[in-house]
C-alpha cells in the first residue's frame, strides 16, 4: 500500500525550490496539505500556478532569517490551521567558499543566521502547533559537512554540524509530547545549488567545473548525484505513520558519501 499521508499539514522553509519544492510535490502526492514560504517571488508566482494552489497547497512569500517575517507567516497559517503535523526546517545558503584567512565575519554572519537561528523562528512557532496536534515530526536539512569536515565551507560546515546538535536536543526535549525531531544530511544533489557551488569552487581553485563535477560526484561510493526527490521521499517516510518511533537520527541520503573535499 503507498504511504499515506492524507490530509496532513506540512510546513515547509524555502520551498519554493529546490529540496523544498521537490519535498512539497511528494507530500501533495500522498495527499498532504503544504504551507510552504520562500524569499524568491518568481519561484512563488510559479507555485502560484499549480493546481492544487489555494486547495492542499498555500505558499507565503517570506525571508526565513528575518523573526517578524516567519510569524507573519505562521499568523497566514493559523488562519488556516491551528495544527499541523510536521515541518521541514529547510532553508540554508551555501555560504561563501575560501579559506579561514579570506573570510570575512559578515560571512560567517549570514550563514550562521541562515542556516541555524532561521530554523529556531520556525521550530520555536511549529513546536505549539504540534503539541496540539498530540505529536508530530519535525525535521531539520543538514548536509554531508553536518557529519564530515569541508573544506573551503567552514561556515557552512559548522552551521550544518549545529543543526544535528539542535535536532538530538529537541529529540530529546519533545519525546514526552510524541514530536519526533530528526536531520537529513542531503550528500551531492543534481540541481541549480550544485550548479552554483562548482562554479565557485572551480574559480577560487583556478581549475575546470568539469573535474570539480566529477570529483563531488566521486566522494559517494555508489558515484551517483543524489536527486531532490530522493529527499522528498525520506521526509514524507518520516512524517508518515510508518516512521512512528524514530526519533534523534541523522540520516544521509547520499549514496554513501565517504569525504567531502
Ligand atoms: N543542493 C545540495 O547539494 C545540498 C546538499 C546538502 C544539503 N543541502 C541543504 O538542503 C537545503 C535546501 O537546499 P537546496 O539545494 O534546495 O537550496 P537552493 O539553493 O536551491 O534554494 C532553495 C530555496 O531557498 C530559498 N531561500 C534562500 N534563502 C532564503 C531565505 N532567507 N528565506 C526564504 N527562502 C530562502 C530560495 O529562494 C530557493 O527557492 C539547504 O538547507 C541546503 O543547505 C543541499
Amino acid at each position: 500500500m503507498p504511504l499515506s499521508l492524507h490530509n496532513k499539514k506540512i510546513v515547509i522553509s524555502a520551498g519554493a525550490s529546490g529540496i523544498g519544492w521537490a519535498t512539497a510535490k511528494v507530500c501533495l502526492a500522498k495527499g498532504a496539505v503544504v504551507y510552504l514560504c520562500d524569499i524568491d517571488i518568481k519561484s512563488l508566482s510559479k507555485i502560484k500556478k499549480n493546481r492544487l494552489y489555494n486547495k492542499r497547497l498555500f505558499a507565503y512569500k517570506c525571508d526565513a532569517s528575518e523573526e517578524d517575517e516567519v510569524t507573519d507567516f505562521f499568523n497566514q497559517i493559523n488562519k488556516k490551521t491551528k495544527k499541523i503535523d510536521a515541518i521541514l526546517n529547510n532553508v540554508g545558503i551555501a555560504g561563501p567558499t575560501g579559506t579561514i584567512e579570506k573570510l570575512t565575519s559578515d560571512d560567517w554572519e549570514q550563514t550562521l543566521k541562515v542556516n541555524v537561528i532561521s530554523h529556531f523562528y520556525f521550530t520555536k512557532l511549529a513546536i505549539p502547533m504540534l503539541k496540539k496536534n498530540k505529536g508530530g515530526s519535525i525535521i531539520n536539512i543538514s548536509s554531508g559537512a553536518g557529519i564530515m569536515g569541508f573544506p573551503l565551507r567552514a561556515p557552512y560546515a559548522a552551521s550544518k554540524w549545529a543543526v544535528i546538535g539542535v535536532t538530538k536536543t529537541l529529540a530529546m526535549e519533545l519525546g514526552k509530547f510524541k514530536i519526533r525531531v530528526n536531520a537529513i544530511c542531503p550528500g551531492t544533489i543534481k540541481g541549480d545549488r550544485m550548479v552554483r557551488v562548482i562554479r565557485d569552487k572551480a574559480k577560487f581553485l583556478k581549475t575546470s567545473r568539469k573535474k570539480i563535477e566529477k570529483e563531488f560526484v566521486s566522494m559517494a561510493s555508489m558515484n551517483c548525484w543524489i536527486h531532490e526527490e530522493d529527499i522528498g521521499k525520506i521526509c514524507s517516510f518520516l512524517i508518515s505513520n510508518e516512521g512512528e518511533r524514530i526519533s534523534g537520527q541523522t540520516i544521509p541520503v547520499d549514496g554513501n558519501a565517504t569525504r567531502l573535499d
